[in-house]
């Protein structure tokens, strides 16, 4: 995959293409990237990128003709262009899968108020939100999205690891362990020292299960249960219900 960054900061970027997992899939030749310094695209002596909006309002716009050079310099037409912002659709790993699969990404990372609305409508294929905040730059939304898209190419990292992953099934992951089996007093689950691995593989779909339930309650309807986890479901909701009318929460429906 070829990824273009078109960056006021692209000191923020760098880093992240030559760290870890990142490093060895440019190494491999699976992804090569450039990171465009859009100011180099600036018009003025000043090399100004950004302007007050029109009808008034706090803050600063990028301004539209150095960010069209720049996209202009890169062929940016027919590519597909994500512009990272609060204002787009929220992100996820589906999302992550179908940018996956292009063969080039360019990202615009955006400043200030952001870019000029006509810049977006001209160029920009995907408006991209990573959540409901607000970050002051979008090298750190992109690298968020980047690193969510890259690790899916084949070759990047083992497939089992995908596959077993939260989101992949609507469900989060269970709970790991690792040496020493007893640390500062507390001890792994016996059923991962009993090396049956059908009884570990029940303890870890009910620990996701659980988990899921818990913090994620949302993610449920769209999880891939087999039949022992879906009656596992069924039997928990009850339980929760009977509890719950014990407890008087339904007091008054
Ligand atoms: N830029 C600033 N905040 C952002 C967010 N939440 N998502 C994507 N881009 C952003």
């Amino acid at each position: 995959m070829k990824i273009t960054i078109l960056s006021l900061f692209p000191m923020m970027i760098e880093p992240f293409f030559k760290s870890s997992i990142m490093r060895r899939a440019v190494e491999k030749g699976i992804v090569s990237y450039r990171i465009i310094d859009f100011r180099e695209f600036a018009d003025d002596a000043y090399n100004r990128v950004d302007d007050i909006p029109y009808g008034g309002g706090a803050g600063m716009v990028l301004m539209p003709q150095p960010l069209s050079k720049a996209l202009e310099s890169v062929s940016a037409r027919g590519k597909r262009v994500v512009y990272p912002t609060p204002s787009g659709r929220l992100f996820d790993q589906k999302k992550a899968y179908e940018l996956a699969a292009e063969e080039e990404l360019v990202f615009i990372c955006g400043h200030y108020e952001g870019l000029d609305q006509r810049i977006i409508d001209e160029y920009v294929d995907d408006e991209i939100s990573i959540g409901d905040y607000v970050l002051t730059s979008g090298e750190t939304a992109t690298l968020v999205i980047i690193d969510a898209v890259f690790r899916l190419i084949d070759g990047v990292i083992a497939k089992d690891s995908l596959e077993e992953e939260s989101f992949s099934s609507c469900l989060l992951e269970y709970p790991q362990y690792t040496r020493p089996a007893r640390y500062c007093s507390s001890c792994v689950p016996d059923v991962l020292l009993s090396g049956h691995h059908a009884h570990i593989t029940e303890w870890r779909d009910d620990q996701r299960l659980a988990r899921t339930m818990h913090v994620r309650p949302d993610l449920l309807s769209g999880a891939s249960l087999s039949p022992r986890m879906r009656r596992k479901l069924i039997k928990v909701i009850e339980e929760k219900r009977t509890e719950d009318l014990e407890n008087g929460h339904y007091q008054g429906n």
